[in-house]
């Protein structure tokens, strides 16, 4: 299958490699599952750990299609070689009353953390928001004390716009969510 009508961007990272950027197809699914699976126990910062994330293949790969096929949303892989580096999405609400609003996630595995994965991701997500007729607003929730996340949105602009509250609950202890806005 020609991946070409897939593809966002190529960019050189800080270390020389090549980052291509591209919407998945059906074939990624299990190798989407295994990196969510993998990502999720290298960090406390996503709401599941390793192995929790508990789609199958077939769910997946719907998945995949029904993202790939909505004007209000966009999903991205990023790879180096063959590997998935980087796992990102961006949606908008969708509804006429609140469809200028959109939300934001993303992850990388730690392997290539601060090599600039996450910052190729955020520009293209943030491009796909502002080539959007509708999206004015993009909004996230990060855990209170993952600063790395926390550096890279105020890098692209994000602003506090509050707290939740204990909002999360690993290993027995609560952690505050903030809550980040960018206007486009
Ligand atoms: C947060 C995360 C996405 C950052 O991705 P990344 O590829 O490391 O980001 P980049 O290399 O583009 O770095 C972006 C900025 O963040 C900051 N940063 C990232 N990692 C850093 C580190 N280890 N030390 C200091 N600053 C860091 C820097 O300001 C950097 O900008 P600069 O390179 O222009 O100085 C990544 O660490 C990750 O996926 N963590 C686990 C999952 C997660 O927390 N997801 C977010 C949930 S809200």
């Amino acid at each position: 299958m020609s991946l070409q009508m897939y593809l966002i961007n190529e960019t050189m990272l800080k270390n020389g490699k090549k980052l291509v950027i591209r919407r998945p197809v059906d074939e990624d699914a299990c190798a989407l599952i295994n990196f969510l699976n993998t990502v999720g126990g290298e960090s406390d910062n996503l709401l599941f750990g390793k192995d929790e994330f508990y789609l199958t293949v077939e769910k997946e790969a719907e998945y995949i299609e029904k993202v790939n096929s909505d004007v209000n949303a966009i999903m991205l892989l990023g790879l180096i070689g063959d590997k998935i580096a980087s796992v990102a999405e961006l949606r908008g609400f969708g509804k006429k009353r609140n469809g200028h609003n959109s939300e934001l996630a993303i992850s990388v595995k730690k392997d290539y953390w601060n090599k600039g994965v996450g910052s190729a991701m955020m520009e293209e997500l943030l491009q796909f928001a502002r080539d959007h007729q509708t999206i004015r607003n993009v909004s996230l929730g990060v855990k209170a004390d993952n600063y790395n996340a926390i550096k890279l949105y105020e890098k692209f602009g994000f602003r506090k716009i509050g707290v939740h509250k204990d909002y999360f609950f690993i290993n027995n202890q609560y952690y505050d969510e903030i809550l980040m806005d960018l206007y486009l």
